[in-house]
């Protein structure tokens, strides 16, 4: 598992040879007199040591309450549970490979759904798209390019240029319009009509059966998102705008992403499907991911109850609400109870309240296909900036819904997709939300690619 607290994989380590060396320099100056060989600084024993130890501390707990955290999990990291058995990375990553690959292998000739649904998704999140920036976005079986305007919109093109084909994310933003890189067309952001023919004397209302496609874009909850419609239909609702986060009141906290290979209508399923909560979710956060029973952690267990229920006016939502608990030495039950309500909106988007004595906040997940059989997932928290200690609760609670969520992915990249699942009656909720979601289908949609292509890691 690979946490990252700041924006890359070296900080940590960047972090202890700057904090090494301050503290040699620092020595150094406190205590003039002493010539620092290598035998004398070992031997300032404790009195040095525990100064130290304690600035170390100190920075580190501030950097845990200030920085954004940022938990990364790699393709390869969450495999099925029983290859778990080597510790080697390489030979992990190629477990994971074969298992996926063997679980497609299974699909080929499976009645899956089409894959990618009509709705709103996440295509990238705010803070990674500055103004003038331009970056490539392969998503939903296209390659597009998404662009910030120098005004600071974002914007959504087919990525690849009609007069000869060159990639438009390697374009330059010019204004309002991406200018591609191999001729310097300038296509407009917003229609995606040909704003310049830098070389051609041809008007420009003759040049516009040219014009790229042109995708919705909606940003809000600090992500942009694109609408997606098999049929080219405008979009008929949009992601909801988060109060507490669009005022500022909540802060964010941080974020997760992880890549998931499955289909994307067995995500959500999750939030129908209340036989699995006790079985995948019983064990607390502190025993991990995978499905291991440790001793030292079997004295607690995670109690839920899960009610389902689609929105009564807007068709594309609908509610779980989630009832927690604990039992401790199997005694002591309905500790510290909680309830958190998960609102589904569309396919790919996740709001989950938490409004507890500690503070208050959202996690959002969000998640996009990217392939037939995969899956970008990313989650963010935002927790209510007026809470003191909001940033460490905010972290605590992302951890353990994280870990949760890495629980579920564990059974999903390793699960097949069944049209025909054997349900019994208290499963019942599963048949409703599968008659739900097939309203996000219509007849173009296109079918998966047969034979689904093996996962190349
Ligand atoms: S290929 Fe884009 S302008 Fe020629
Ligand atoms: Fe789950």
């Amino acid at each position: 598992m690979q946490t990252v607290m700041g924006s890359t994989m070296a900080a940590p380590l960047r972090e202890w040879v700057c904090w090494t060396l301050l503290a040699l320099a620092s020595a150094r100056l406190l205590l003039p007199d002493v010539t620092l060989s290598a035998e004398q600084l070992l031997t300032l024993g404790w009195r040095t040591a525990l100064p130290l130890a304690a600035c170390l501390l100190l920075y580190k707990a501030l950097v845990i309450y200030s920085v954004p955290m940022n938990h990364v999990m790699g393709p390869h990291s969450l495999g099925p549970v029983r290859d778990e058995s080597t510790k080697n990375l390489w030979n992990r990553q190629r477990a994971t490979k074969n298992h996926v690959n063997q679980v497609r292998q299974r699909q080929k000739n499976a009645r899956m759904p089409p894959p990618y649904p009509n709705a709103w998704f996440m295509a990238m999140e705010s803070r990674d798209l500055r103004p003038g920036e331009v970056r490539p976005l392969d998503i939903l079986g296209y390659h597009l390019v998404i662009f910030r305007t120098k005004a600071g919109e974002a914007r959504i093109l087919d990525g690849i240029c009609p007069h000869l084909g060159a990639d438009l994310a390697m374009g330059v933003v010019k204004g309002e319009d991406i200018e591609c890189p191999f001729h310097k067309w300038a296509f407009n952001g917003l229609t995606g009509e040909v704003e310049c023919v830098p070389y051609s004397k041809q008007n420009k209302g003759s040049l516009q059966h040219f014009a790229v496609d042109a995708w919705p874009v909606f940003e809000a909850n600090g992500a942009i998102h694109v609408w997606h419609h098999a049929e080219g239909e405008p979009p008929s609702w949009h992601p909801p705008i988060h109060p507490h986060i669009a005022s500022g009141r909540y802060k964010f906290c941080g974020r997760s992403e992880h890549t998931v290979f499955a289909h994307i209508q067995d995500l959500p399923e999750n939030g129908a499907d209340n036989a699995h909560l006790a079985v995948l979710h019983g064990k607390i956060f502190t025993d991990g991911n995978d499905l291991e029973e440790r001793l030292r952690w079997r004295w607690i267990r995670h109690n839920w109850t899960a009610t389902w229920e689609a929105h009564p006016e807007q068709k594309h939502r609908f509610t779980t609400r989630i009832s927690t608990s604990f039992t401790v030495l199997n005694m002591f039950h309905d500790l510290y109870h909680n309830d958190v309500v998960v609102e589904q909106v569309g396919p790919g988007l996740v709001y989950i309240e938490f409004n507890a004595p500690f503070g208050s906040g959202v996690v959002q997940q969000m998640v996009t296909p990217v392939g037939d059989l995969c899956q970008r997932v990313v989650h963010t928290i935002y927790w209510d900036r007026s809470y003191g200690l909001g940033p460490l609760i905010a972290k605590f609670t992302f951890l353990a819904e994280v870990t949760q969520f890495e629980r579920d992915v564990r059974m999903w990249n390793s699960k097949d997709h069944l049209p025909l699942p054997a349900l019994v009656r208290e499963d019942a909720t599963i048949l409703k939300y599968r008659r739900w979601f097939s309203q996000f289908y219509s007849e173009n949609s296109r079918r998966p690619l047969r034979p689904v292509d093996s996962l190349e890691l």
